[in-house]
C-alpha cells in the first residue's frame, strides 16, 4: 500500500519495520526497500521480493553514530574525515561489520556498507525504528531503480508491506560506494562525484567493472536496465528508419523523427539530468518502443554516474 509520509504513516512504518516487515522510503537518491538489518529473516523477505541473489550484499542506513557503532567495529581516520564532511548524505562507506550484522546482510564478506542517508523521511523513519535498516534500491533485480514512490509500486506493489511516498528523490542516481583500502577503491560512481571525494583524499583508484567477480552488482555489464533495449548512440547520425519506431533519451535537445523523446536537462546541468535519468527511462519504457537511444553526457562530476548507468543498461 502506498501512503503519503505524514507522521502517523511514519509511526506504522517504523512498527512494520520493527515487527520484520518490509518498507519502501525515500532517501535523497532512490527510494529504498527497508527491513530491519539486524533481523535475518526480515532481511530474507527483500531477497525474496526484489528476485536478488543473496550473492549481492546490501547497504545498511543508519540515522545517528551510535547506531553505526552497533554495526561497525571501527572507523578509521580517513573513514571519520568522509563522515564529517559527506554525512548525512548520498556516500556509502564500506567498513569492517560487526557480528550483530546477519551473514545474509553482507553476502558472508567481513565487511559491511553503510551510509546515512539526508532525506528528512528516511532519516526519521530509521530514528523511530530505532534500528539499523538493511535497504537496497526498492527495484526487481537488475531492473531500473525507482526515484518515485509510484515506481515503487508499480514494479514491486504487492511485495511490500507499506510504500511510503515522499515525493520525486533529489539526486536520481544511487550513493557513491567507496571501500576505505588502501588507496581507497571506488565501487560505484554515484551521487557524490568522484572529484569530491580526491579533493580530501587523493587519489582514488577505480573498480568500477568486475565482469567475472563482481564485487558490487552494479559493476555487472547489465544492470540498470528498461525493459526496452536501450543503446548508446549520437541521434544525428540515426536514419529516419532507426528512429521511426524508437525513443531518444536526449542530453539537452530534442532531434526531430523519434517516436518518442525526454530531455534530461536543457540548461545541460548535469545535477538536474542525473536527477531525471531513471525517471525518463521509466517514461520511455511503458511506451512499447522498438529501442530506445540515449545520447552520451559528459563524463564529469555526475556525468560519470549517469554515463555509468547508461553504459551497464545498455544492450
Ligand atoms: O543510494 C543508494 O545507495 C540506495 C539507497 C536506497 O540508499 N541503495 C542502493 O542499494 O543502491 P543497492 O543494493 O541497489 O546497491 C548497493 C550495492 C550493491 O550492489 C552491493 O553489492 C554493494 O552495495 N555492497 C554492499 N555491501 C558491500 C560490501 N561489503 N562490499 C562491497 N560492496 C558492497
Ligand atoms: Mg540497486
Amino acid at each position: 500500500m502506498r501512503v503519503d509520509a505524514t507522521p502517523d504513516h511514519l509511526a506504522q512504518a517504523a512498527q512494520v519495520l520493527q515487527q520484520g516487515g518490509l518498507v519502501a522510503f525515500p532517501t535523497e537518491t532512490v527510494y529504498g526497500l527497508g527491513a530491519n538489518a539486524l533481523n535475518a529473516t526480515a532481511v530474507a523477505r527483500i531477497f525474496a521480493a526484489k528476485g536478488r541473489p543473496t550473492f549481492d550484499p546490501l547497504i545498511v542506513h543508519v540515522s545517528n553514530l551510535e547506531m553505526l557503532q552497533q554495526v561497525v567495529q571501527s572507523i578509521s581516520q580517513p573513514a571519520q574525515t568522509l563522515i564529517e564532511r559527506f554525512w548525512p548524505g548520498p556516500l556509502t562507506l564500506v567498513l569492517p561489520k560487526t557480528k550483530a550484522v546477519p551473514g545474509l546482510v553482507t553476502a558472508g564478506l567481513p565487511t559491511v556498507a553503510v551510509r546515512m542517508p539526508a532525506h528528512p523521511i528516511a532519516r526519521s523513519l530509521i530514528e523511530q525504528a530505532g534500528l539499523p535498516i538493511a535497504a537496497p534500491s526498492a527495484n526487481p533485480f537488475g531492473y531500473l531503480s525507482p526515484t518515485r514512490a509510484t515506481h515503487v509500486e508499480r514494479m514491486l506493489g504487492d511485495k511490500v508491506d507499506l510504500i511510503l511516498d515522499g515525493g520525486p528523490t533529489q539526486f536520481g542516481v544511487e550513493s557513491s560506494i567507496l571501500l576505505l583500502s588502501n588507496p581507497p577503491l571506488l565501487l560505484r560512481h554515484g551521487a557524490v562525484p568522484l572529484e569530491d571525494l580526491e579533493e580530501l583524499l587523493g587519489p582514488i583508484e577505480l573498480q568500477i567493472n568486475q565482469a567475472h567477480r563482481p564485487l558490487v552488482p552494479g559493476q555487472l555489464p547489465q544492470h540498470y536496465a528498461p525493459r526496452t533495449p536501450i543503446e548508446l548512440a549520437n541521434p544525428h547520425t540515426l536514419s529516419p528508419q532507426q528512429k521511426q519506431d524508437a525513443g531518444l533519451l536526449a542530453f539537452q535537445h530534442i532531434t526531430p523523427g523519434f517516436a518518442a523523446a525526454e530531455v534530461l536537462s536543457p540548461v545541460g546541468d548535469l545535477s538536474e539530468a542525473a536527477s531525471k535519468l531513471f525517471e525518463a527511462l521509466h517514461r520511455l519504457d511503458t511506451l512499447g518502443l522498438s529501442r530506445i537511444y540515449a545520447e552520451a553526457v559528459p563524463q564529469h562530476g555526475l556525468g560519470q554516474a549517469i554515463m555509468d548507468r547508461l553504459k551497464r543498461a545498455s544492450r
